[in-house]
């Protein structure tokens, strides 16, 4: 880090404006007086009205024009990152992943992606009109979880596919496992395309020598974070790094105004200043905190009858899984006779505890910074509760089995968009154009897109999995009796 980091020039231009109250006639709407709506007020406090302010106010930067505040802010936040520049986003990394594939893929170029990708990745490729050629995503087996992209699969795309643009990766998933950044770096680059990695759950990546380095740090040409979800900013606060250029940042600038709001939130922006700011004056000291929370919340979950704690063991060159981040406490709890859902419900229910995600098999429960003892204490002493006498209860876990082939292209997934549809029964979409999103739940991988061919093995798979109750994201009809598929394809792949 270069730059002055006890400043964070956005945040205090936002509270001097804050102070400074001018009597408004522009929006918000709201004037700044919170009496115009006491709920909100009971909700958010006295404040609320006081600091939405906007760029009317001419101290309050644009963040589609920035000005010096604006400009100061997200370089220190590049300088935090080590990247050359870094964009605020106000639409999570969702709309980071989107301005990536816009500004790096054309109509109908070849974009190497992992098929267990956010679904912000596939609206992306709509957006560009991109032709995604997807990897197969590998189901751990003994985790049943999709926890990495392989090198291999990665490298055999590109050969096969050396007019493709640019690779995308997932570098850090929900359950905390990273692919091999470097050796995906490398390839990308020995093929001269930008490397774009969706780092949505690693904002706290390389700000720690016990945490995995970041993507921005092992080379990645564009990397997307959301520091709300792991740094404490506010929810759908996100940055955007770009490194070198490989990617042209005018495109990038272009794509995020056109996605992103022209009246972006400076509750959002100023919050990444914050945040920013505190992690450069003390991240190694809290987040040393967390990476000791977490271990010794792993230990002692692994010790409660009936539940383990995913941990480095698991990884494992030859799944492409690279590195582990400690601080996501991925529980199974296939040996205690209750499904994920189950234990989370009793969480809430005894103990009045959240967690972040559940699955048939696990519940994913992250540290950061804002955790202490006593937290996780009391997630250990909830977790204790709730798995007393629970071997009455039935466990859920699925048999994910082998996942069918990747369906082939008939349309890409912009063609496919608005394409008339119908819906015909299950057996009779074989052969036909899927027009609808088709996710079994877990993996959590689509088994099957719009414009993709519904093949027999696919609807094999899929009644089988639905007679074991696994839960379909995507499609009209949950219990698949029909599906809709595309009436007429003119552009063939
Ligand atoms: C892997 C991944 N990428 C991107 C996103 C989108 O992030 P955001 O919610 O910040 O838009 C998510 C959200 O959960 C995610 O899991």
């Amino acid at each position: 880090m270069s730059l002055d980091h006890t400043r964070a020039p956005f945040y205090e231009a936002l509270l001097a404006e804050k102070n400074f109250a001018p009597l408004s006639f522009h929006m918000p709407g709201h004037k700044f007086k919170a009496g115009l709506l006491p709920d909100l007020t009971t909700w958010l406090g006295a404040d609320w009205a006081a600091v939405d302010v906007n760029e009317c106010s001419p101290t309050v930067d644009y963040l589609h024009a920035p000005g010096p505040a604006l400009r100061d802010a997200q370089a220190l936040a590049a300088d935090l990152a080590g990247s050359d520049a870094t964009f605020f986003l106000v639409n999570g990394a969702t709309v980071g992943n989107q301005a990536m594939l816009l500004a790096t893929a054309h109509d109908g170029q070849k974009v190497i992606v992992s098929r267990a990708s956010h679904r912000s990745i596939y609206a992306g490729l709509i957006l560009s009109g991109a032709r995604p050629v997807y990897v197969p995503a590998s189901v751990h087996p003994a985790t049943g979880l999709p926890l990495a992209v392989s090198t291999a699969a990665i490298a055999a795309a590109l050969q096969a596919n050396p007019e493709a643009v640019a690779v995308q990766i997932t570098g850090i998933n929900y359950y905390g496992y990273l692919p091999d950044v470097p050796a995906l770096v490398a390839l990308a680059h020995a093929h001269d395309v930008p490397l774009l990695v969706d780092e949505a759950h690693g904002a706290h990546l390389g700000l720690h020598p016990m945490l995995p380095r970041s993507a921005v740090q092992l080379g990645a040409d564009l990397v997307v974070q959301s520091p709300h979800k792991t740094l404490g900013a506010l929810t759908q606060a996100a940055w955007l790094h770009v490194v070198g250029d490989r990617v042209a940042r005018p495109a990038l600038a272009q794509a995020l105004a056109l996605l992103q709001s022209s009246s972006p939130s400076v509750l959002l922006t100023g919050s990444l200043d914050v945040v920013r700011r505190r992690m450069a004056l003390d991240g190694r000291r809290l987040l040393g905190r967390v990476v000791a929370l977490a271990a010794r919340a792993r230990d002692s979950i692994r010790a409660i009858q009936g539940l383990d704690c995913y941990g480095p063991e698991l990884i494992d060159d030859a799944q492409g899984i690279a590195a582990h981040d400690p601080s996501k406490l991925v529980i199974d709890v296939r040996a205690s006779g209750l499904t994920g859902t189950q234990l989370q419900a009793r969480l809430r229910e005894q103990s009045r505890l959240g967690v972040e995600f559940a699955d048939p098999g696990h519940v994913v429960c992250s540290i950061t910074a804002a955790d202490d003892d006593e937290t996780v204490d009391a997630l250990l002493e909830a977790l204790r509760r709730a798995v007393v006498g629970s071997r009455e209860a039935q466990s859920g876990a699925l048999e994910i089995g082998d996942l069918p082939p990747i369906p082939a292209m008939a349309l890409t997934p912009r063609q496919a968009l608005g394409a008339p549809t119908t819906v015909v029964r299950l057996e009779d979409a074989i052969g036909r154009v899927c027009g609808e999103q088709v996710m079994p739940y877990p993996p959590g991988i689509p088994l099957l897109l719009p414009g993709e061919v519904v093949g027999a093995e696919h609807v094999d798979y899929l009644r089988g999995q639905l007679a074991h109750g696994v839960r379909l994201v995507g499609p009209e009809d949950p219990g698949l009796q029909t599906l809709r598929v595309i009436i007429h394809v003119e552009r063939g792949a």
